[in-house]
């Protein structure tokens, strides 16, 4: 890709901080739309203001007025933790799906010919659960929660504006993101914080609920992959090549963290229309040549031992 204007959204949080950052050094203009909210990496901001093709809007999208010339936009922002969304809602609503819709009007005001191309990202989540095989793109959307209700509708959004208004864009579903400096409230980061304090990791029921793992940098890469390679209005999955129980993921961390099983965690109650796994088939994001390129032991390791949390507290 030569050098492209990219106009990122969310790109403080977990996943577009890793984006924007890559994109920095490859020497793109990324002007960054993020509210700032609870989740959001003031750290990375501040490192990011070093760059002189960095620019940082603090507003919200849903109130967004205009969009800057850009290539694209790669729409990270959104509410994106289960557990809060089963609380209140409203703001999933809000900024996942008014979010989107404003940005797709934004976007279509444009005469067809300098309109960016919209990079939606999804989740595995939008598909539901799936006890055996994988979703495919052409799987039925049935999301068991309100955040993935809210993230199947803005896909929706995104379909329907590209039919009606000639919108170009990709959808990005990916399954669980881990990697470095994720916000302490998701399951790595959290037990590895409780399980530092001296304090067992929260397992929700049995622990029985798989996830497939997907380290950041390799989502990363997938998203400039089908920017770069991929069809247009097309639906791409990206799924790691890790699936893992919760219970085993929080085993490897006390293992790590030399901490016994018996005292490494404790049940809660389970999670209200708990998903008991999710699969993804990305074959055919793997025909354009991406395949995830980190282990998650590895990767589990560093973060064990090296992650920095102080950036949250
Ligand atoms: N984390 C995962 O495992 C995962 C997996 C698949 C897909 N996704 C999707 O990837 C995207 C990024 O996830 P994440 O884990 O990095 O999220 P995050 O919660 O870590 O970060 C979200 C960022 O968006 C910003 N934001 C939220 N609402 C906003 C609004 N209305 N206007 C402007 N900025 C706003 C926040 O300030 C924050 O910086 C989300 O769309 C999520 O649904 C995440």
């Amino acid at each position: 890709m030569q050098s492209k204007l990219i106009f990122v959204t969310g790109g403080l949080g977990f996943i577009g901080k890793h984006f924007v950052k890559r994109c920095l050094d490859m020497g793109y203009f990324v002007t960054n739309v993020d509210i700032v909210n609870y989740a959001a990496d003031r750290f990375a901001n501040e490192k990011f203001k070093t760059y002189n093709n960095y620019r940082h809007i603090e507003e919200d999208i849903a109130n967004l007025s205009h969009l800057p010339e850009s290539d694209f936009i790669v729409n990270f922002a959104a509410e994106s933790h289960v557990d809060n969304s089963i609380s209140d809602s409203r703001q999933f609503c809000h900024s996942n799906i008014l979010g989107v819709q404003r940005l797709l009007e934004l976007s279509r005001a444009k005469a067809a010919s300098d309109a960016p191309h919209f990079i939606q990202i999804s989740t595995d989540e939008v598909y539901g659960d799936i006890v055996q095989g994988r979703h495919a793109e052409s799987s039925a959307l049935r999301p068991s929660n309100p955040y993935s209700a809210t993230k199947a509708a803005a896909d929706m959004l995104v379909i329907g504006w590209a039919r009606t208004y000639g919108i170009r864009y990709n959808i990005v579903r990916m399954t669980n993101n881990y990697g470095p400096n994720q916000y302490p409230e998701k399951l790595i980061p959290k037990s590895v914080m409780r399980l530092r304090r001296g304090l067992p990791a929260l397992m929700h029921g049995n622990g029985s609920y798989i996830r497939s793992w997907l380290h950041v940098k390799d989502s990363v890469e997938a998203i400039l992959t089908i920017m770069v390679k991929g069809e247009s209005n097309t639906v791409y999955n990206v799924h790691g090549d890790c699936e893992l129980s919760n219970i085993d993921v929080l085993r490897k961390i006390a293992s790590i963290l030399d901490v016994p099983e018996k005292d490494a965690f404790v049940q809660i109650p389970d999670r209200v229309g708990q998903d008991v796994r999710y699969s993804l088939d990305d074959n055919r994001l793997r025909a354009l040549g991406w395949n995830p390129a980190l282990d998650f032991d590895q990767e589990l390791k560093n973060i064990a031992v090296e992650d920095d949390f102080r950036r949250f507290l």
